[in-house]
C-alpha cells in the first residue's frame, strides 16, 4: 500500500451528499421521465450494496457506486466501490459501537513507547471517509499524526477534508493520505508507526489480505485496533421465522468469492497470534431504534437484497419480510441489534518501537 502521501491540516465534515433517499428519488424521477416502470419488487427497488451503501439499479447511471471516475483501470471487474453517503449514515452507531474496553489496554502501551517529537503516528487501513480517526483520535492523549490509507482516491479525498480536529488533551492532529491496497501493505509500509488501526474492513478482506496485515504490523512492532468486523448475528425485535433464512443466505453472500465475512475475526485473531502477538476480542454491537430508523432502513435492504442475490429463490417470501420489517421501522416498532466484534493486537515490540 504506498502511494505519495499529502498531508493536511484542515478540519471539517464530509462534504454534504444527497442521502439515499435523495439518490432513489432522482432515479425515479428520471425514470417517470424517461417512461420506464419501475420494479415491483421492495428488494429490488432499492439495491445496496451490503456494506458499501445503496447503488444504482440495471442501466442506471453509476450517481453512487462511483465507477465513472474515468481514472485508468476502473470498469468491470473492479471491487465495489463505497458511497460516502453510506459511510456517513453509520458513522454515529460505528462510534456507539466501538468498544471502549479495548482503549485502556491500548493506552497502556502507546504510553510506554520511547517519546517521539511528533507523537503518534497512526496508520487508519481502509479508513474510507475517516470515521475512526474522528472517533480515536479525541480518545488518545498527545499529538498524533495519522495516516489513512484506502484504495478508493475518491474516499481518501472526503478523509482529508474531515481529518480529526485535537487529541484528548488538545494536542494537534495532522493527517496524511496514502492510496494502496492492503493486499501489499508491508512492514516497511509502517515503519515508525505506533499504532495501525482498521474498522469495519476485516471482514471484506480475505484471509490472504488479512495475513499481509498481521504480517506487516508484526513486522512494525505495532499494536493494532480492528474494529467492527461483522458477526454474522442479528437479533430483531418480534422474531420472524424468516429472520435465520435471510441471516444464513446473507452470511453465504459475505463470505463470496472467498471473502471472511463473519469469520473476519477469528482469522485475524489466529494470524496475529501466530506472529505472537497477545489478542483480545470484545463485542461492538450496533444497537439500532427508533432514532436510527435511517440506518435501519438502509441496512435492512442491503441484508436482505443480499440474501436474496445469494439464494433467488428467496424472491418472493423475502419481499413480503422486508416490506414487513420496513414498515415496522418507519413505525419505529423495530429493534435491531446487529452483532460485531473489536479486536486488539498486541504484537511483540521490535527494536525502537516499545
Ligand atoms: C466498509 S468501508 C469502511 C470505511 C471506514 N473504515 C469506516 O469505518 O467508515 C471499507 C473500506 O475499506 C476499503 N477497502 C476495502 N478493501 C480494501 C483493500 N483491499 N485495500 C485497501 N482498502 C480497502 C474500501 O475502499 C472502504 O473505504
Amino acid at each position: 500500500m504506498s502511494e505519495p502521501a499529502t498531508t493536511t491540516r484542515h478540519s471539517g465534515t464530509v462534504p454534504a451528499q444527497p442521502g439515499p433517499r435523495d439518490v432513489a428519488g432522482s432515479v425515479t424521477d428520471r425514470h417517470r421521465q424517461e417512461g420506464t416502470v419501475e420494479s415491483e419488487s421492495t428488494v429490488a427497488r432499492h439495491p445496496v450494496i451490503p456494506g458499501a451503501g445503496p447503488v444504482p439499479g440495471p442501466g442506471e447511471r453509476a450517481t453512487l457506486r462511483l465507477r465513472d471516475s474515468g481514472e485508468p483501470g476502473e470498469g468491470a471487474g473492479e471491487p465495489p466501490r463505497y458511497a460516502p453517503e453510506w459511510l456517513r449514515l453509520r458513522e454515529p452507531a460505528d462510534a456507539a459501537a466501538r468498544s471502549h474496553d479495548l482503549i485502556d489496554p491500548l493506552r497502556i502501551r502507546l504510553a510506554n513507547l520511547p517519546r517521539r517529537a511528533g507523537g503518534l503516528v497512526v496508520h487508519d487501513i481502509g479508513c474510507g471517509t475517516g470515521s475512526m480517526g474522528r472517533w480515536l483520535a479525541p480518545h488518545l492523549d498527545g499529538a498524533q499524526h495519522w495516516i489513512l490509507h484506502d484504495r478508493d482516491p475518491y474516499l481518501l479525498h472526503f478523509a482529508a477534508v474531515a481529518s480529526p480536529r485535537s487529541a484528548a488533551d488538545g494536542s494537534r492532529v495532522t493527517v496524511a493520505t496514502r492510496r494502496g491496497d492492503v493486499a501489499r501493505l508491508t512492514p516497511d509500509a509502517l515503519a515508525g508507526a505506533s499504532l495501525v488501526t482498521a474498522s469495519a474492513l476485516l471482514d471484506v478482506l480475505t484471509r490472504e489480505e488479512v495475513g499481509a496485515l498481521a504480517a506487516a504490523c508484526a513486522g512494525a512492532g505495532c499494536p493494532a485496533l480492528l474494529t467492527l468486523s461483522v458477526a454474522g448475528r442479528v437479533e430483531l425485535s418480534a422474531p420472524h421465522p424468516m429472520d435465520q433464512e435471510i441471516t444464513e443466505a446473507f452470511n453465504a453472500h459475505q463470505r463470496r468469492g472467498g471473502l471472511l465475512g463473519p469469520d473476519a475475526v477469528t482469522v485475524a485473531a489466529e494470524a496475529f497470534g501466530e506472529h505472537g502477538a497477545t489478542v483480545r476480542l470484545n463485542p461492538s454491537p450496533w444497537r439500532l431504534g427508533p432514532e436510527q430508523a435511517g440506518l435501519t432502513e438502509q441496512w435492512l435492504r442491503g441484508w436482505v437484497g443480499a440474501a436474496v442475490e445469494e439464494r433467488p429463490e428467496l424472491a418472493e417470501r423475502a419481499d413480503r419480510y422486508l416490506t414487513g420489517r420496513l414498515a415496522e421501522c418507519a413505525a419505529g416498532e423495530l429493534r435491531v441489534v446487529v452483532h460485531h466484534s473489536d479486536l486488539l493486537a498486541l504484537c511483540r515490540p521490535v527494536d525502537g518501537t516499545a
